[in-house]
């Protein structure tokens, strides 16, 4: 089975290669290094099963041979990154998502798209599950992302129901762990990378937020199990953890883990923060038998020594 993944050099695309190549696939992995690094993959360069492209995916993309499943992960995830690359991430979910369906179409694959949890927007909901249809501004900084986003999942569902491609939507919750860049912006790396130096960690508004955070671990299993499963043709799921955290409570976990001295600075709001996110995944575990292992405390170890690691 040959399966082509992009962003393969990005935090979830270069573990999920590891797991694919795991499980004897042959692996084509795509990147244009924006957010992702050589080193994520490098490892895996003298993988006789792992052949990489250097490569842009809003581009025209042809693979020659088969291509039996395609995973588009390639999009700068971090509210940092796209809001500093607002045009390419709309590119990379429009003419990226086009272009890797058209091959898809082309090779007769079955398609796997990296949605987010971002499609929902400011929910009003909680937990959120897959019917719901999300509370999004369309035009303030965080829309080139969430609709982009949204946009990417329409265009999967027309090339299902126009070609009959087998699509699959993972509608992916905040994943956290080792080679998470530390200055990414995204909040666990950021708390971590702080509280290590013992400076101020900056919680952004009254810190009452919640998020949910999933272990990549579990993540990539239940992406796999997402791509490899029959009968799944159509289907949007919800990949993550719902045990819900307030920021707040997150920073003092990370400052009694890393036993930093830090203090917790609080910052101004930022513009459409969700107040929550949290994932109902019962049909993830109806129709993956998947739910997450890996406890905040057990992610947050292995997270912080490869931080210290760096
Ligand atoms: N990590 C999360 O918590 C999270 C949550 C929701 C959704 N997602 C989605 O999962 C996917 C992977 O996220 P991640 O956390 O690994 O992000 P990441 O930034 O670490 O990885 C993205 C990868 O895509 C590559 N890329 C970007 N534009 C490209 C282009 N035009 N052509 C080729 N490669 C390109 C980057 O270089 C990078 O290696 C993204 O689609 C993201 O939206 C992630």
């Amino acid at each position: 089975m040959r399966v082509l993944i992009t962003g393969v050099a990005g935090f979830i695309g270069s573990h999920l290669c590891e797991r694919f190549l795991e499980e004897g696939f042959y692996v084509i992995g795509m990147d244009n290094f924006l957010t992702g690094s050589p080193d994520n993959i490098a490892h895996l360069f003298g993988n006789k099963r792992f052949h990489f492209i250097h490569y842009n995916v809003v581009n025209y993309i042809y693979i020659d041979g088969p291509v039996d499943l395609v995973v588009h992960l390639a999009c700068p995830a971090s509210p940092v990154d796209y809001m500093n690359h607002p045009i390419h991430t709309m590119k990379v979910d429009s003419l990226g998502t086009l272009n890797t369906l058209g091959l898809a179409k082309l090779k007769k694959s079955r398609y796997v798209f990296a949605s987010s949890s971002e499609v929902y927007g400011s929910a009003q909901v909680h937990p959120q599950p897959e019917d719901y249809w999300g509370y999004v501004n369309p035009t303030g900084p965080r829309s080139v992302y969430d609709e982009a986003k949204r946009f990417s999942e329409a265009l999967c569902m027309a090339y299902h129901r126009e070609h009959g491609l087998d699509v699959r939507i993972a509608r992916i919750f905040n994943t956290y762990g080792p080679r998470m860049r530390k200055k990414d912006g995204r909040v666990i790396p950021t708390l971590v990378e702080k509280a290590l130096k013992h400076e101020p960690l900056p919680v952004y508004g009254d810190g009452l937020q919640t998020r949910s955070f999933c272990y990549i671990e579990d993540m990539v299993d239940g992406l796999f199990r997402l791509s490899v499963r029959e009968n799944l043709e159509g289907e949007v799921i919800n990949l993550g953890n719902p045990q819900e955290i307030t920021i707040l409570e997150l920073a003092k976990e990370i400052i009694r883990m890393t036993n930093s001295s830090s203090d917790i600075v609080f910052l101004p709001p930022r513009p459409d923060d969700p107040r929550r996110r949290c994932p109902d995944i019962k049909k993830a575990k109806r129709l993956l038998d998947w739910s997450p292992r890996i406890s905040l405390q057990e992610g947050l170890e292995s997270t912080i020594k490869w931080f210290k690691g760096l």
